[in-house]
């Protein structure tokens, strides 16, 4: 098992490239279930998990591979025989499989799935998903360990969901693309992410309004009648605010490029308020940084509040800012298990129920930690350049499924880094 070695670092200098978002080229991958033809994504992200959709779009009929000498970019060949029931070894590692729900009920009328995995961040419901769907028209046959749905007479709705899930957004959206009839969901996911997804099958013949808001309002249109097209995948707010919390937390000047200010309002506003010299042109987010940061507290909250996703890099960024900060945390209870993994290089943070109280330290110290999840463990590589000495984190594998290259880019900016067998 690979691991990745971090040194004490900075400043960091230079410009760095953010690749297309993973949790939207996966989706998009998805997409190309619809329709029969030679599909093609571009700006696609170097990550393990475009390999896992890859192989679980094979066991469906469309076969997925790289352009011909091109990286970042996939042709997804769709042979018009699409089957409804994909086998669990390519189900169970990803969350995004669940993505083939929606789809699969729109093309096919019948799914069967096994339930997916995907990071481990404690009860990850699938209900509402599920009342969307049957409102639908989809009747479900599910128990713990599978989901079963078939659509006679799959229709339009007026759907409200309770939270604006981003999966359950999707897989509505995606269902409704063949509904009989006009689907308005309320109180949608905004995500961008989510707002790619719909504009990319909107260019393959889809009509959907109001996409970007809370509501969505999807007209149904024959089965067969989408066309396979070329897109480029959004840039990944995530991976950009990782470099720009490499920056924060080690002080330097370094431009990310292609980074979407207006996809991270929030996330851009916390660092200006901890310190942080923001500055944001259309071709990406020029950060500079030095001296010791301002403790904030923070919430996560759906887009276009500061994502989950963004959290672990923050309770990092407070873990050496000065005075003390407190996390909250509204989507998913159990996303503080890299906490543990913190304190092994000195941060000192509490949690109690979904808030993270951290007061900063003036010094964290280099020790072998393991990355729980995508975000968390690209978290602690961060915390890895700030920290005296050296820091090994183990669980790369976790990484490679959401970051390009994340060590050469770092690297590649002045971090002393590297990747070792
Ligand atoms: C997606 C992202 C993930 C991100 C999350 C929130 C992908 C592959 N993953 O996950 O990186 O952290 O959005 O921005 O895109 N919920 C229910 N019932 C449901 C569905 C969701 O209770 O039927 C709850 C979840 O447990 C969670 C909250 O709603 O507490 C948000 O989940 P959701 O937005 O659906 O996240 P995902 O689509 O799973």
């Amino acid at each position: 098992m690979d691991r990745i070695v971090a040194h004490q670092s900075g400043p960091l200098a230079g410009e760095v490239i953010v690749p297309g978002a993973k949790n939207s080229v996966l989706k998009l991958m998805v997409a190309s279930l619809y329709a029969e033809g030679e599909h093609r994504l571009t700006n696609v992200p170097g990550i393990s998990d475009v390999l896992t959709m890859g192989a679980l779009l094979g066991s469906l009929g469309v076969q997925v591979g790289f352009a011909e000498g091109r990286h970042d970019e996939l042709v997804l060949s769709n042979s018009g025989d699409i089957a409804w029931n994909p086998p669990p070894e390519n189900v169970e590692s990803i969350r995004a499989s669940i993505n083939v729900l929606g789809p699969l009920i729109a093309r096919c009328r019948r799914v069967r799935l096994d339930m997916p995995g995907g990071d481990d961040f404690g009860d990850r419901p699938i209900d509402m998903h599920i009342a969307g769907l049957t409102a639908m028209g989809v009747e479900f046959d599910t128990d713990a360990t599978h989901i079963e749905a078939r659509a006679e007479n799959l229709h339009g709705a007026e759907i409200a969901l309770d939270f604006p899930s981003v999966g359950a957004t999707e897989n509505i959206v995606c269902a409704a693309v063949h509904a009989d009839g006009r689907t308005v969901l309320r109180n949608a996911a905004r995500e961008p992410e989510v707002a790619d997804l719909c504009q990319l099958l909107v260019e393959m013949g889809a009509r959907i309004d109001g996409i970007g808001t809370s509501v969505l309002t999807i007209d149904g249109v024959e089965a067969g009648s989408l066309h396979p097209v070329s897109h480029a995948v959004v840039n990944d707010r995530i991976q950009a605010a990782t470099y720009m919390s490499a920056v924060a937390m080690v002080g330097g000047d370094v431009f990310v490029r292609g980074a979407r200010a207006d996809h991270m309002e929030m996330f851009l506003r916390k660092l200006s308020e901890m310190g942080v010299d923001v500055g944001a042109d259309p071709t990406g987010v020029r950060v500079r940084c030095n001296g010791r940061l301002r403790a904030v507290d923070v919430q996560t909250l759906p887009y276009p509040g500061v994502a989950t996703d963004y959290k672990p890099l923050m309770v990092t960024l407070l873990a050496m800012a000065d005075g003390i900060g407190v996390m909250t945390e509204n989507l998913y209870p159990g996303r503080f298990r890299y906490v543990e993994e913190l304190s092994k290089l000195g941060a000192d943070i509490r949690t109690d129920g979904h808030h993270a109280v951290v007061h900063g330290v003036d010094r964290l110290r280099g020790a072998a930690v393991v990355a729980p999840d995508i975000r968390a463990g690209a978290a602690l590589v961060v915390a890895g350049l700030a920290a005296e000495g050296r820091t090994i984190i183990s669980g790369v594998e976790h990484i490679d499924r959401g970051y390009d290259d994340l060590v050469g880019r770092l690297a590649a900016i002045g971090a002393t880094i590297e990747r070792s067998a």
